[in-house]
């Protein structure tokens, strides 16, 4: 029979895949691959550490039957660990910022963790502190073991023995690259020295959020103000143990914006559905070998998947709330249904039978200055209040009459697919745009709910 014992042997042993189109778009003569950590069994790289950090507390005699597991994470260790722990009776409790995705924390309820969540804005050292609070419920449980992934040696250990050598073998002993994030810099650190101890020559770079501190760091000793970011389980605001600089050549600053878009193409046009910090990877693996000929093999970390994101950066609705959406995808009916962060709202609009005076109370009590005119389930014409207004001052008489007589053109009709581009066009001319789907008209944009968008 050929089957493993338990979930835990499946931990390891990922693949190197090859990124075809998106190095051929980007001119690059290099070959890059993508070392497929989504594949562990709790798709994410950490597994690797979880395992390893719980053998070396039975080894040591930490961890006795029956105890409980207690970790700050950004999710991914939590889950590495809970896999570990289910396969050996282990209790769980995992504490994270409200950063983190709500798939990681539902994932790690369903295997079975505890959670406790703190505010991401707290600052290290304080009692609310994701870190202090670990250490706190670690102290008050008995029969607890606090791992402290940033600085236990087993992190970095685990990725010297399996990780580094992984790569070594899959590329014949040929990578001249690799490039990956800093979390707790176990991935980079661990097997960089693998990989710098075969071959000293071999280039170790860092991909790393603006707004984290490691670059500065690494390259002035100072540690900067750190600054706000998106991307998840990467990046700092303070020195950690297990981030060995001195094995990384350089450090390279990526933006949200790159690392999202980057991982969504990684998705569409590769098929390896991936998270934000494997987008930061991937920018930094492309800057690195934009100027490598054909001989260079640059690998980079897949850290975990898209499936932890849906709800975030996979989600073209975050995307365009967080202002970072690609223009192309903000379409007429995204906007319409994201305007004002709220659901699709009804359309209002009046019938080319309907009265002027009944047009101006509805204007009047929706807060709206222009409305369109449909019948049945086509725009036939549209009203603008200073417009009818006018008209009004020299003839009173037209509150009475209908809509029909005093009313002008149609606003100009765009499919729901319609990019922001187009409809920015067109409201240049006119105050507003009608959105149609399947040949009706659903909703309208006007230059306000462009504007929103600050693009
Ligand atoms: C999504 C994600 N990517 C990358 C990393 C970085 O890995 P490391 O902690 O080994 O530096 C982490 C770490 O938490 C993570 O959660």
């Amino acid at each position: 029979m050929k089957a493993y014992n338990d979930i835990t042997a499946l931990i390891g042993r990922t693949p190197l895949v090859r990124v075809n189109h998106l190095t051929r778009e980007h001119k690059i003569k290099a070959q890059v691959y993508a070392k497929m950590e989504s594949l562990n069994p709790g798709y994410s790289v950490k597994d690797r550490i979880g395992i390893s950090m719980i053998d070396w507390a039975e080894r040591e005699g930490v961890l006795k039957k029956g105890g409980t597991l207690i970790e700050a994470t950004s999710g991914n260790t939590g889950i590495g660990m809970a896999l570990t722990a289910a396969v050996r009776g282990y209790k769980c409790i995992f504490v994270l910022t409200d950063k983190v995705s709500v798939e990681k924390m539902r994932y790690l309820k369903a295997l079975g963790a505890d959670i406790v969540v703190c505010p991401a804005a707290a600052k290290h050292g304080t009692p609310d502190h994701y870190v202090e609070t670990a250490k706190r419920i670690a102290q008050e449980t008995p029969n607890s073991f606090y791992p402290d992934q940033y600085n236990h040696p087993a992190n970095p250990e685990a990725h010297y023995r399996t990780t580094g050598p992984e790569i070594w073998e899959d590329t014949d002993g040929k990578i001249t690259h690799f490039v990956a994030s800093i979390g707790t810099g176990g991935t980079i650190s661990g097997t960089g020295r693998y990989l710098k101890e075969q071959n000293p020559k071999i280039k170790i770079i860092g991909a790393d959020p603006y707004g984290s501190i490691f670059k500065t760091y690494k390259e002035s000793g100072k540690v900067p103000e750190a600054t706000p970011y998106l991307v998840e389980g990467i990046g700092q605001s303070l020195p950690v143990g297990n981030a060995d600089l001195k094995i990384i050549d350089e450090i390279i600053n990526i933006t949200d914006r790159e690392s999202f878009d980057l991982a969504r193409q990684l998705s569409r046009r590769e098929g390896i559905f991936c998270g934000g910090s494997t987008g930061t990877n991937f920018a930094g693996a492309l800057r690195v070998a934009k100027d490598l000929d054909e001989n260079a093999i640059v690998v980079f970390i897949v850290c975990d998947t898209g499936e932890h994101y849906l709800t975030k950066f996979h989600s073209d609705e975050w995307m365009k709330e967080k202002l970072l959406l690609e223009p192309q995808r903000i379409t007429a009916g995204l906007i319409a249904e994201t305007k004002n962060g709220t659901s699709p709202q009804e359309l209002i609009f009046v019938s080319p039978d309907d009265t002027v005076s009944d047009a101006l109370d509805k204007m009047n009590a929706n807060g709206i200055t222009q409305l369109p005119v449909l019948e049945g389930h086509e725009s036939v014409g549209s009203l603008r209040e200073s417009q009818v207004l006018t008209k009004l001052l020299a003839d009173r008489e037209l509150l009475n009459a209908k809509v029909s007589e005093v009313m002008d053109k149609s606003f100009p009709v765009v499919d729901v697919d319609t990019s922001i581009n187009e409809i920015k066009s067109k409201l240049v001319r006119s105050p507003a745009v009608l959105i149609e789907d399947f040949k009706r008209i659903t909703g309208i944009l006007t230059r306000g709910d462009v504007l929103e968008i600050h693009r």
